[in-house]
């Protein structure tokens, strides 16, 4: 099991574009109280906590988060490869740092298939992200045509060789396998599945930045995430968490998904 190598597991929830910063405010102030209610560990023993709102809502979300000092974390689903100038729309990595985030998604592949994000820009987002001292979370994972064709790790191993091409040293960071044909789609890939392409992508983060990087990264599974599947996901030794969807904007599903302890042995 992933815990057994001493890293915090991680619960995220992508909320996409789901919840104005109202709503995110009610969800983030029940989620807390339902963790504490149910006395959780955000520990080894437990789980950390992660939620992804949109833009307008962070700021909200920061103020809530430090005023309560609750241990929820929080990033941000975007973000500009630029850090400032005539980039109308766009969301420097400065701007979320000030917000105190401390994650940010990478190459959803959402924003892969609609904003045509390539791999160069992802590069360049995930070092953005690390220059202004936030985590990025780098989504990689293959279409179902991508499955058929080179198999289940071809694609997003070249997705993570191409996003961390020239990087060196110690980054934090955490990758997210999620196959595109399991998001949102109520069919996860089996926990076997997942574990093939997850140990696959840690071999090549021990090629690309060595032992201390390759041991230290959390890599998630997403895709059809629920209560349900997670604890099987969790028992794998390369998996270290979820980035979960649509079941993250139910605030007991996903308090339940975040407490997989519980029930990883049922
Ligand atoms: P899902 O989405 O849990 O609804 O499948 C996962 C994601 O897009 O990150």
């Amino acid at each position: 099991m992933a815990i057994a190598q001493g890293r915090v597991p991680l619960i995220a929830g992508n909320w996409k574009m789901n919840f104005d910063h109202l709503q995110s405010i009610a969800f983030v102030q029940k989620l807390a109280w339902t963790l504490k209610d149910a006395d959780h560990d955000f520990g080894v023993g437990g789980s950390e906590v992660a939620v992804f709102p949109p833009f307008t809502d962070l700021r909200s979300v920061q103020t809530l988060i430090s005023a309560d000092k609750l241990k929820l974390e929080y990033g941000a689903q975007d973000l500009s490869q630029h850090d400032s100038g005539a980039f109308t729309g766009e969301i420097s990595g400065a701007f979320l740092a000030l917000l105190a985030c401390r994650f940010v998604l990478v190459g959803h592949s959402e924003r892969r298939q609609y904003h045509g994000e390539t791999d160069e820009l992802l590069r360049a987002k995930v070092a953005a992200s690390l220059k202004h001292g936030l985590v990025p979370v780098l989504c990689v994972g293959e279409t179902a045509e991508d499955l058929e064709q080179h198999g289940p790790s071809a694609v997003p191993v070249a997705q993570l060789r191409a996003a961390l091409a020239g990087l060196s040293g110690t980054p934090e960071l955490v990758i997210a396998y999620e196959p595109v044909w399991a998001i949102g789609s109520g069919q996860a890939a089996t926990p076997e599945q997942a574990e093939q392409v997850a140990a696959t992508l840690r071999s090549v983060l021990l090629e690309l930045l060595g032992s201390e990087v390759a041991e230290a990264t959390r890599i998630l599974y997403g895709g059809s995430v629920k209560s349900s599947n997670i604890a099987g996901f969790m028992r794998e030794a390369n998996i270290d968490g979820a980035l979960v969807g649509g079941a993250s904007l139910d605030v007991i599903e996903f308090a339940s998904i975040a407490r997989f302890q519980k029930h990883v042995g049922t």
